[in-house]
């Protein structure tokens, strides 16, 4: 799918050259009329390098057919990481067979940048759909880069795309019990270990509020333990939790059918965890993670929790539920305690399509972080900048806490749509115990009804390249 080279050895089926605006330099090893026949076509098609534009030109050298194509990067001075996804995606997406690139400027050597790219334009979820879309086989020529390896853009890119796939696959798929399997496969291959805990062993663990969640599904619900111990010597453990709602009908609060369409990603948190997980494993990184999903389906019944009832949590903490179509946080709570007090993690990380909320603050661009500690905070998004994933920080005042008080038990589940995606940051803060916590609010950011501009529609994977980043930089 995607290989550093040293020497051009064979031919392609495409070769793109990138370039940047100005005076383009035109390969010298071509014969001397072909270099002027690419020179008479770039002057008739105007072609500088201006940022998105192309010019294909084929010809024959040495008896063979050769094409091609000069990708324009537009002005060095402006050129950004970002821009050079954009610029490599677009060129990228709906060629065929075995392509080259190779560009000689070194502002555009960051091979992790085509790894990424290479595998989201081969990523497309057509399992099950007659007609398949196109895969690439792509070959990075850069010259005298000293890093050849290409293990970790081919890790990343897979699990990646692993954690795409299983949000992308339907709920009828994937459901708590598959998404544990998937995961024990994952270890299996990886190397991480996987513990799978039933309603039974999460009852006496008195996980009451991730069972009332889960209560009026017929699918029963599966709590997936996930360890990764790279240096045990280290009592430093990060602690990850992703929200696994299979499916979310909103429960007894029923949605409508618009907003239940999309609720088969409502597991991307989960998937996000299981992928890190592997990409650890997979690169033998020196650090300890342990990751947990408590996965259910939040379906309706004549068992479902219902708005008014006042459950307790592992914590010990009660909370009223005002609406059952918050359940994410319901679950996440005991999620949370569990991690924390049995796992003894250091620090802990949840990700989690929580609320539509933060769709409205933030759309679809940027995962909202909150966090009870600005120095993992800072950390956290400075891993964001060395990968290219955008969060943006949102406040947690002690005010909004207020908001989330209850008449009847400790805290309440729903504060209304004011700040509400704060509120359910605030609901969360109540099970971290103290310890340095980030919450992302992963609902605008898992799924994409429409392309973007390196990413196509479907599921986005969203946090595995940032965790990634931030566990290896500890
Ligand atoms: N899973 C949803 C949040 C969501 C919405 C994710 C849209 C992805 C796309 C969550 O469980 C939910 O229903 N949140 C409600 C809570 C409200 C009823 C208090 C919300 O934010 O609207
Ligand atoms: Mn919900
Ligand atoms: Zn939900």
């Amino acid at each position: 799918m995607f290989k550093v080279i040293d020497k051009i050895e064979k031919p392609y089926d495409e070769n793109l050259t990138l370039v940047f605006q100005g005076k383009v330099e035109i390969c010298p090893w071509l014969s001397e009329d072909n270099r002027k026949l690419i020179e008479k076509v770039m002057e008739k098609e105007e072609f500088n390098g201006e940022k998105n534009k192309k010019v294909k030109i084929s010809f024959m050298e040495h008896g063979n057919l050769v094409t091609l194509t000069y990708v324009g990067c537009g002005k060095k001075e402006e050129f950004s990481k970002d821009d050079l996804r954009e610029v490599l995606f677009k060129s990228l997406n709906g060629l065929k067979g075995t392509v080259l690139i190779s560009s000689n400027e070194k502002e555009l050597r960051d091979k992790e940048i085509y790894g990424e790219i290479v595998y989201n334009v081969n990523y497309s979820f057509d399992r099950y759909m007659e007609s398949k879309s196109n895969k690439i086989d792509v070959d990075l020529f850069i010259e005298n880069l000293e890093n050849k390896d290409e293990s970790l853009e081919k890790s990343l890119g897979e699990m990646v795309n692993f954690a795409r796939n299983l949000v992308d696959e339907p709920a009828n798929v994937i459901n708590p019990e598959t998404l544990a399997l998937r995961a024990e496969n994952l270890g299996k291959e990886c190397g991480f270990e996987v513990e799978i805990f039933d309603e039974y062993r999460v009852a006496e663990l008195g996980m009451e509020a991730f069972l009332a969640v889960a209560r009026a599904s017929k699918i029963r619900p599966r709590m997936i333990v996930m360890r990764y111990m790279g240096d045990k010597e280290n009592k430093n453990i990060v602690g990850l939790v992703g929200k696994g709602l299979t499916y979310d009908t909103g429960g007894l609060c029923l949605k409508t059918a618009d907003g239940m369409l999309e609720m088969k990603t409502d597991m991307g948190g989960a998937a996000t965890v299981i992928g890190t997980m592997g990409a650890l494993a997979k690169n033998k990184v020196k650090k300890n993670v342990v990751a947990v999903v408590a996965a259910c389906e939040n379906a309706i019944g004549s068992n479902a929790y219902r708005p008014g009832d006042i459950i307790k949590t592992m914590n010990g903490k009660t909370i009223e539920i005002i609406n059952t179509d918050a359940e994410g946080r319901v679950t996440l709570a005991d999620a949370l305690t569990y991690i924390i007090r049995e796992e003894k993690v250091t620090e802990v990380i949840d990700i989690a399509t929580l609320t539509g909320g933060v769709m409205v603050a933030l759309g679809t661009l940027n995962t909202g972080l909150f966090s009870n500690n600005d120095e993992m905070a800072d950390k956290f998004l400075q891993a964001s900048k060395n990968v290219g994933e955008k969060y943006w920080r949102l406040p947690l005042n002690k005010e909004y806490g207020e908001l989330i008080k209850s008449n009847v038990a400790d805290i309440k589940n729903s504060a209304g749509r004011w700040a509400s995606s704060i509120t359910a940051s605030k609901f969360l803060e109540e099970f971290v115990e103290g310890k340095p916590w980030i919450h992302l609010d992963i609902a605008g950011t898992a799924y994409l009804n429409s392309d973007g501009k390196w990413l196509k529609k479907g599921a986005t994977g969203v946090g595995v390249r940032t965790i990634f980043n931030y566990v290896i930089n500890k």
